[in-house]
């Protein structure tokens, strides 16, 4: 496979904190140009104190993480500390890091960095809510042309929602910015619930990682064992979704993964279905198909290869 050059749009959380290190382990096939980060999980001084601590657990301080935005575009934030810890990395000691945010925000990064890039080279993954992406092209309209992929993971339709019936986290935050991106005429790949909750940890595969000889795997494994407390006891299933992991896993092997290319559209009007993606599976609305939407992923397969990842770690 040819090497990604990606930006990695992130609000650690603890999903996010495993993304990120597979992510650091994956470097011969994906070139991270930086980290930017988001208020969601939790607030954004912690989400872009999060991203420098993973960084740091994987020796890898060179990685640029730039802060972006506090809040969605136009609503309070909501934020998850339920799910992932008062911390947002419930589950394993943490750090002040070292390492300083860069300077310059995360949108004016994103921008500059796409209008210096060879048009089409720059893939973005966002896995928060898509405050910073939407920004970034309601700033600099000109990028959107340049960019050559948005995968994401956000939305749900068959697999109903997560924060509400109708909704997914990263998508009910900043429906707006989610009306921006789906609108944007940007080639756009979804992993959304409806994919991520067939790839869940298990006692065995969370087991594999805890048994590699290094500190990352064991850290990646106390974080999901925590992770799933909270799925655990509120919809009683026996394993978390890796949601975030599953980007990753994407853009190292999509064959992994199946899907449609179809319309999606997203509620940003009404209260009782705010941030639902509306998925036009049959193509009968007649709207542009925008979006390839996955819906089926090879789970054994994405977890043997987020392993391998976390096992090129420290
Ligand atoms: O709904 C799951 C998504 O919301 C994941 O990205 C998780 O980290 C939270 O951001
Ligand atoms: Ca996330």
């Amino acid at each position: 496979m040819t090497r990604l050059s990606i930006i990695f749009d992130t609000d650690p959380g603890q999903d996010d904190a495993v993304a990120i290190l597979a992510l650091l382990g994956a470097r011969d096939g994906i070139d991270l140009l930086s980290l930017t980060t988001v208020a969601g999980n939790v607030g954004l001084g912690l989400t872009s104190r999060n991203a420098r601590i993973v960084c740091e657990w994987a020796r890898r301080p060179d990685v640029p993480v730039y802060a972006g935005c506090e809040h969605p575009l136009l609503r309070p934030l909501v934020t998850a500390e339920q799910v992932h810890g008062k911390t947002g990395l419930d589950g394993v000691p943490i750090h002040e890091p070292n390492m300083p945010l860069q300077g310059k925000h995360a949108v004016d990064f994103i921008v500059d960095t796409l209008r210096e890039a060879a048009a089409g080279t720059i893939t973005l993954c966002p896995v928060g809510p898509l405050t910073n992406i939407a920004l970034a092209l309601r700033k600099a309209p000109d990028i959107a042309a340049r960019i050559k992929e948005i995968v994401l993971m956000g939305g749900a339709y068959f697999a109903g929602g997560n924060v509400s019936p109708a909704a997914e986290f990263n998508i009910f935050v900043d429906p707006e910015a989610a009306a921006v991106v789906l609108g944007s005429g940007v080639p756009l790949v979804m992993l959304p619930l409806d994919v991520t909750h067939q790839v869940c940890s298990s006692a065995p595969r969370i087991a594999r990682m805890r048994a590699l000889p290094n500190r990352c795997g064991p850290l990646a494994a106390d974080i999901l064992t925590s992770y799933e407390r909270h799925d655990v006891q509120r919809f009683g299933v026996h394993g978390s979704p890796l949601h975030d992991p599953c980007v990753v896993a994407y853009l190292l092997q999509p064959a992994l993964f199946t899907g449609r290319q179809v319309n999606v559209e997203v509620e940003t009007a009404s209260p009782l279905t705010r941030g639902a993606t509306v998925v036009d599976w049959w193509g009968i609305s007649g709207r542009p198909a925008n979006v390839q939407y996955i819906t089926k992923a090879d789970a054994d397969g994405v977890f043997a290869l987020l392993t391998d990842c976390l096992a090129k770690l420290p």
